[in-house]
């Protein structure tokens, strides 16, 4: 199963690649640019990893960006990424990244850009890795800020595919930022929107109302409304899930108790995502591996969620075929 897992051709839409900064490169890219960590070692930032919610999670989250400064950074960043992408068939990623993490530290937006998409465009070059950008706007700062975050981004608007909405959720609705995502839409973007991770179901729907989203990342917590429920059904709203994530961050005590099974009984298309793999313990294939042997999930329901990670992906239709071809003839070839 786990051999399985790893090799079924597979999309991640749900990727913060800031929390794809593993202990090792902190370390080596705090000792690159002179940066000091309030840590002692490799070892001594893996044990800090044990969150209460996610605002603990957060905290952690934006400090360890301290140590990403230049283009170089942001290049290795992402090539150390997409590396676990071929190791677990990765073949199409949709990439968060969080400007504002960089901008507030001084790091221009335009150093950030550079690196990240020229490590995509060598990844496509080189494995065939398709690839996204999803510009996210910290929800817990203005949504003056969010603006001008937008503003900077105009000039990369070919660059980047969509927006979406992620940070602190509680407090913070998708209808603080109607404006900005107005303007998004306005400037050719798509539209995505952290709702109901630890926020209501109401935020859900305020995405979907006021923000227009195409996807909601996490979602999970859409059943406490069954009208919701119907309605994400009905559409085919995809939801971008985040198992370990969801553990860590304490939104469900155990995996046993994870609803991505009885979601997709309500014939919802979830997806499978990792979130921030360095801080979670885990990329893709792991939160495959971790949700399959909790809820006993066959090799058909994963073949479903390899399926929907394609499904609801923004590849135009003609890309989303033939990924959706090469997923077909991987199962052909194992049965
Ligand atoms: N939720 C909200 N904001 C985030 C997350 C998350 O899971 N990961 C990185 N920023
Ligand atoms: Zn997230």
């Amino acid at each position: 199963m786990n051999a399985f897992i790893r090799d079924i051709p597979k999309a991640e839409l749900h990727i913060h690649i800031e929390g794809s900064l593993e202990p090792e490169l902190m370390f080596a890219l705090a000792q690159r640019n002179n940066v000091s960590l309030p840590y002692p070692s490799v070892e001594a930032v893996r044990a800090a990893y044990q969150f209460q919610n996610l605002q603990s999670f957060l905290d952690l989250y934006y400090a360890g960006t301290a140590v990403l400064r230049t283009e170089q950074d942001f290049y290795d960043l992402t090539w150390a990424y997409l590396q676990r992408c071929v190791q677990q068939n990765v073949r199409h990623a949709e990439i968060f990244f969080d400007p504002q993490s960089h901008t507030e530290r001084g790091i221009p937006f335009e150093v950030v850009h550079a690196g990240l998409y020229r490590a995509l465009q060598d990844a496509k070059q080189k494995w065939g890795i398709t690839s996204y950008l999803i510009l996210c706007f910290l929800r817990h700062l203005s949504a003056k800020s969010a603006m001008a975050t937008l503003e900077r981004s105009l000039p990369f608007k070919s660059t980047i595919l969509a927006v979406g909405l992620d940070s602190s959720e509680l407090g913070h609705p998708p209808s603080k930022f109607q404006k900005v995502f107005d303007r998004a839409r306005d400037e050719g973007f798509l539209t995505v929107a952290h709702a109901g991770e630890e926020g209501p179901a109401a935020y859900i729907w305020e995405a979907i109302r006021s923000l227009g989203v195409a996807r909601i990342d996490h979602g999970v917590r859409c059943t406490d409304d069954p009208e919701l429920v119907d309605y994400l059904a009905q559409q085919q709203i995809p939801l971008t899930v985040c198992p370990l994530s969801n553990i860590k961050l304490c939104v469900f005590n155990s995996m046993q108790q994870h609803n991505l099974k009885h979601l997709l009984e309500l014939g919802l298309c979830v997806t499978v995502n990792s979130d921030d793999p360095s801080y979670f313990g885990g990329y893709i294939a792991e939160n495959y591996e971790a949700i399959q042997s909790a809820l006993h999930l066959s090799h058909q329901d994963i073949y479903r969620l390899a399926r929907n990670s394609f499904s609801a992906s923004f590849l135009p239709p003609h890309e989303k075929q033939s990924r959706l071809n090469e997923l077909d003839r991987f199962m052909a070839a194992v049965v």
